[in-house]
């Protein structure tokens, strides 16, 4: 994937896996995402770094945050944006992701934002394009979600710091979570020693998985959010399970939802961070959600910095 995601001169080509970062590149990506801040003045102000730049957004599934931010991210840079409107357009016809691709860079665009229900289809994308255009994940499948990811170890480091002697806890539906591997990629390139993933034994990843290097796996919440600087939650993705496979709500609450019992096992301050969307009282109780130590909405306002930067990253001349 290296070699696709990245020049010869190293240079970010395409965004579509965070796999292959290492610290430095990442930390770099945080900093340009905290000059975006305050160059644009926390959002204020636009900036004309992107002028005369077309990005197309392409969500093959429902998003609010995602999508939003990446749309307002390259306005903020001054690009132009289109939302491409897949339910009215000939996909329905049954014109193939590729030809739609090629027809769109036929119009000539300079970036495409692509989210897929497909593990891949970023990747086979970025792989047949006809331009120089660059392509980045928002999210395939259970794959990855490289901006959550950096947005994530974004909110962090601005509420943490130092990486190393972070624990931290990522607890939920693990096995379809592109949120998780995502997150995982960077804290580990980041150097965070103790990490954690907890959900029932069929919501963690089939033990034989390499996909998830040395983290430590839990099935008991109360035992892997002891002492934890973060917790970050996960919704149950019954769209892509079987749902004969969970238990009620109400006992998955009880064995792995946040309550305030439960943080306060935690290390006091310890933040809470969920990518959204939240089932309330499912994974997370209305006061966590909505307490002191939330970051939730954090997490909503550096995604358009860290968009911003990746943007930048990717596109400026
Ligand atoms: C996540 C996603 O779509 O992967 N949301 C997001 O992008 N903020 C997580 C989810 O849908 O549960």
């Amino acid at each position: 994937m290296n070699e696709l995601q990245f020049g010869n001169d190293g240079r970010l080509r395409h965004l579509i896996t965070l796999d292959g970062f290492d610290c430095t590149r990442i930390h770099a990506l945080l900093d340009r995402a905290d000059a975006m801040r305050a160059d644009s003045r926390g959002g204020a102000q636009s900036l004309d770094l992107l002028a005369g730049r077309t990005l197309i957004n392409l969500f093959f599934e429902p998003s609010t945050r995602t999508r939003t931010s990446f749309d307002l991210a390259a306005k903020r840079l001054g690009a132009q944006v289109i939302n491409f409107d897949i339910a009215r357009s000939s996909t329905v016809k049954g014109e193939s992701l590729l030809d739609t691709i090629h027809t769109l860079e036929a119009m000539h665009c300079d970036a495409f934002v692509v989210r897929h229900q497909e593990t891949g289809t970023p990747e086979l994308v970025a792989r047949h394009l006809h331009s120089a255009a660059a392509v980045l994940n928002a999210g395939d499948g259970s794959h990855a979600h490289p901006t959550q990811g950096l947005l994530d170890a974004l909110t962090i480091r601005r509420h943490c710091g130092d990486f190393g002697a972070l624990r931290v806890v990522i607890c939920g539906d693990i096995r379809h979570s592109r949120v998780a591997r995502s997150d995982v990629h960077a804290l580990r390139a980041l150097g965070v020693a103790d990490l954690r993933l907890c959900a029932p034994a069929n919501l963690l990843p089939a033990a034989d998985s390499s996909e998830f290097p040395q983290c430590r796996f839990f099935h008991d919440f109360d035992e892997a959010i002891e002492g934890c600087d973060v917790a970050i939650m996960l919704r149950l993705q019954k769209e892509r399970m079987d749902l004969a496979a969970i238990p009620s709500e109400a006992e998955y609450f009880a064995r792995y939802g946040l309550s305030r019992t439960r943080l306060a096992r935690a290390k006091p301050g310890c933040i809470v961070m969920h990518p959204g969307p939240i089932n309330r009282n499912v994974e997370i109780a209305d006061d966590v959600a909505d307490g002191p130590q939330s970051l939730i909405l954090d997490q909503v306002a550096n995604g358009v910095f860290m968009r911003m930067a990746v943007l930048a990253e990717l596109l400026a001349p």
